[in-house]
C-alpha cells in the first residue's frame, strides 16, 4: 500500500500550492461529460445545507464554487496547510487551520461535510470519519471524493510506479464508510488526464514525492491517460 499519510510529507507536499495547482490542472471530464467536482457541487446543491463544512479543502477552489451557487449557506472550510487556509480566506471563505482527526467544531453543528480527495491522507481514518459522524446533524449528508487503484495506473506503469493502493480508495472507501454511516451511494467515473505534451507529463509525475524507477519513455503531442474517481454521497 502507497504510504499517504506520512504528517512530515503531507506538510511538505501542501506547504505550498505548486504541486497540487499542477496535478488538478490535467482533469477533463469523462467521455459522457462528467466531472467529479461537479457531481460533487450537484450533490452540495441539492442538499442544499444551511451550514456547511469543507475538510481538507486545498486553495479552496471548491468552496468558492459553493458559495457562488449557494451564498445563503453558512460555509466553513479547513486545512491542515496553513497556505492553503491563507488561499481559501482570500476567495472570501471563512477557513481555520485544522486536523480532520479533531474537529473544532461542536457536536451536530452541519447539515453537510465534504471531503474532497484527502481521506486517503489522515493517518486514523476512522477516527476521522468519527469526527465527520459527530459534527453531521442526525440525517446530515457527508460527501467524500477519492481516487481508485487503477487512477493514472498506464502512466506510472510507464516509470515503474506501483499502482496507487491506499486506505481510503474506490475499492475499499464503502467499506470504511459503511461503519459509520447506514447509507452510503456512490457514483464511479472515468475523469481523463490530458498532457499537451511529453514535459506536461514530466512535471505530473514530478509533483509528488514518490520515486521513479526508469524515465518516460519519450512522446510527441499529446497523451491521455484514464482517472479512476469515486463520489460517495453518505448518510
Ligand atoms: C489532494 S489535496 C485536495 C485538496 C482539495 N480538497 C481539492 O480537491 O483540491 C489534500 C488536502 O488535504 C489536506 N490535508 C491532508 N491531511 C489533512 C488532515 N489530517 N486534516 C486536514 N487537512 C488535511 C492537505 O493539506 C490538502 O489540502
Amino acid at each position: 500500500m502507497t504510504d499517504m499519510t506520512s504528517p512530515d510529507a503531507v506538510r511538505r507536499q501542501y506547504a505550498a500550492e505548486g504541486n497540487l495547482q499542477v496535478r488538478s490542472s490535467v482533469w477533463h471530464p469523462d467521455a459522457d461529460g462528467r466531472d467529479p467536482s461537479a457531481l460533487a457541487l450537484d450533490a452540495v446543491v441539492g442538499a442544499a445545507p444551511t451550514r456547511m463544512l469543507e475538510v481538507g479543502c486545498g486553495t479552496g477552489a471548491f468552496a468558492a464554487r459553493v458559495r457562488e451557487v449557494l451564498p445563503a449557506t453558512d460555509l466553513v472550510a479547513i486545512d491542515s496547510s496553513e497556505r492553503f487556509v491563507e488561499l481559501t480566506r482570500a476567495r472570501g471563505v471563512t477557513a481555520h487551520v485544522a486536523d480532520a482527526q479533531a474537529l473544532p467544531f461542536e457536536d451536530s453543528s452541519f447539515h453537510l461535510v465534504a471531503a474532497l480527495w484527502m481521506l486517503y491522507h489522515v493517518p486514523d481514518l476512522h477516527r476521522g470519519l468519527a469526527e465527520v459522524r459527530r459534527v453531521l446533524r442526525p440525517g446530515g449528508t457527508f460527501l467524500a471524493v477519492t481516487n481508485g487503484d487503477q487512477h493514472v495506473a498506464e502512466l506510472r506503469r510507464a516509470v515503474g510506479r506501483p499502482p496507487m493502493v491506499t486506505h481510503f480508495s474506490s475499492e475499499n472507501g464503502e467499506a470504511a464508510l459503511g461503519r459509520h454511516f447506514s447509507d452510503v451511494r456512490r457514483e464511479d467515473l472515468r475523469p481523463r488526464a490530458v498532457f499537451p505534451d511529453h514535459a506536461a507529463a514530466l512535471a505530473y509525475l514530478a509533483s509528488s514525492e514518490e520515486p521513479s524507477q526508469r524515465d518516460l519513455p519519450w512522446f510527441d503531442g499529446p497523451r491521455e491517460y484514464a482517472g479512476h474517481v469515486t463520489v460517495f454521497v453518505c448518510r
